[in-house]
């Protein structure tokens, strides 16, 4: 029986926070550690120059983004781990599938539509006004990352679900045309994790500097959790789970018996600085192994470096085969 193959990836752009540990980093651990599944876990270097033009951020985030996957988990001699940029293969196969793209799928994706927004917000004449080319074609490389694998199953946030949409797009436009050489890959979203919501209301987001970091002390985590925005209902009034993003997170750490005590205790009338100790303490319990194995890790950067040019290795390899089987579907082979 072939494997599931199991691949997701973290931007470099900031350090890991809650929002991507329950929706893209636990889910996919979890999965690596089924006997049935191969998985390919990465670190999106390529992606994280799209977003931050601050080299000293992209490289301090790559060492945190790498000690963070292990951390929670990551086998890496069970799992293929890399860095994107140490596989050119990637890129290869980016141009390629880049030349099959419909201009008309890109304008679609919602980051660029987001940008587009903004600069009509602005009154702006140009509506790409200082957008990028990589923000514009930022799907087709995550399209490569993902069919460079065949991938069948992508944990990912619900905000990635349109991009693994786009890339199963592609995929099928390849087979089409050339030759059926990929798997049409799936999101895989935790049912009972939403969005998580930042500190200042938006989605918790690296790029948004209102994030919960994992692997901050336990008096910091705390410190973060107190700052959820919450309204202005006195202990002992009724409240709902709707009525901060607290909940969310809650829910997204706690068994489903512990929500609906959780649910019940708010509509008693818990108060929301009682419910910030509770949550902190949620948070704790899951999290204070994993960060005591982090400061380990990111005390010694170069073991983690060879962690990687290993994985990198055993990636390129795998990558090859699918790449010239590729590169000849679409006539770009030697002459004989
Ligand atoms: P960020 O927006 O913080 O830079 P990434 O783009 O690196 O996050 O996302 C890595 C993974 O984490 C993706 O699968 C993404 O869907 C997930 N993720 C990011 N933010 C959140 C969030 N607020 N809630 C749930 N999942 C998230
Ligand atoms: N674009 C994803 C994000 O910002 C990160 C990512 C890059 C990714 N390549 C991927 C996720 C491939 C899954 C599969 O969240």
């Amino acid at each position: 029986m072939t494997k599931k193959r199991v691949l997701t990836g973290v931007t470099t752009t900031g350090i890991p926070h809650l929002g991507n540990y329950v929706g893209a980093i636990r889910p996919a651990i979890r999965a690596s550690q089924n006997e049935n599944t191969e998985s390919f876990l990465f670190l999106a270097d390529y992606h994280g120059i799209i977003k931050c033009h601050d080299p000293e951020t992209i490289h301090q985030s790559t060492q945190a983004v790498a000690a963070t996957w292990l951390a929670c988990g990551l086998d890496p001699e069970r799992t293929t781990f890399y860095r994107q940029s140490d596989i050119p293969e990637i890129l290869e196969l980016n141009w390629i599938l880049t030349c099959i793209t419909a201009k008309g799928l890109m304008n679609r994706a919602h980051a660029y539509k987001a940008a587009v927004q903004d600069n009509l917000d602005k009154d702006q004449e140009d509506q790409d006004h200082q957008i990028e080319m990589g923000l514009y074609s930022y799907p087709i490389l995550m399209s490569a990352d993902i069919l460079m694998f065949n991938a069948h199953d992508v944990p990912v946030g619900r905000d990635q679900i349109q991009h693994v949409e786009m890339a199963r797009d592609i995929a099928g436009r390849f087979n089409h045309r050339f030759k059926e050489l990929f798997v049409l890959p799936e999101a895989k979203i935790e049912e009972h994790v939403e969005t998580l919501v930042g500190l200042d209301g938006r989605k918790m987001s690296k790029s948004y500097g209102n994030t919960i970091p994992l692997f901050e002390t336990e008096k910091k985590l705390q410190k973060s959790v107190n700052k959820i925005i919450t309204n202005l209902k006195e202990p002992g009034e009724p409240k709902e789970p709707g009525e901060s993003p607290l909940f969310e997170i809650y829910k997204a750490f706690a068994t489903e018996q512990e929500t609906q005590e959780f649910t019940r205790m708010l509509a008693e009338g818990l108060a929301w600085g009682e419910a910030k100790k509770i949550l902190g303490a949620k948070l704790n319990e899951e999290l204070a192994p994993k960060r005591e194995r982090y400061n380990e890790l990111t005390a010694n950067p170069a073991q983690i470096e060879d962690i990687l040019q290993a994985g990198a290795a055993r990636a390129r390899k795998e990558a090859r085969i699918l790449l010239d089987k590729v590169r000849d579907a679409v006539g770009i082979r030697a002459l004989k």
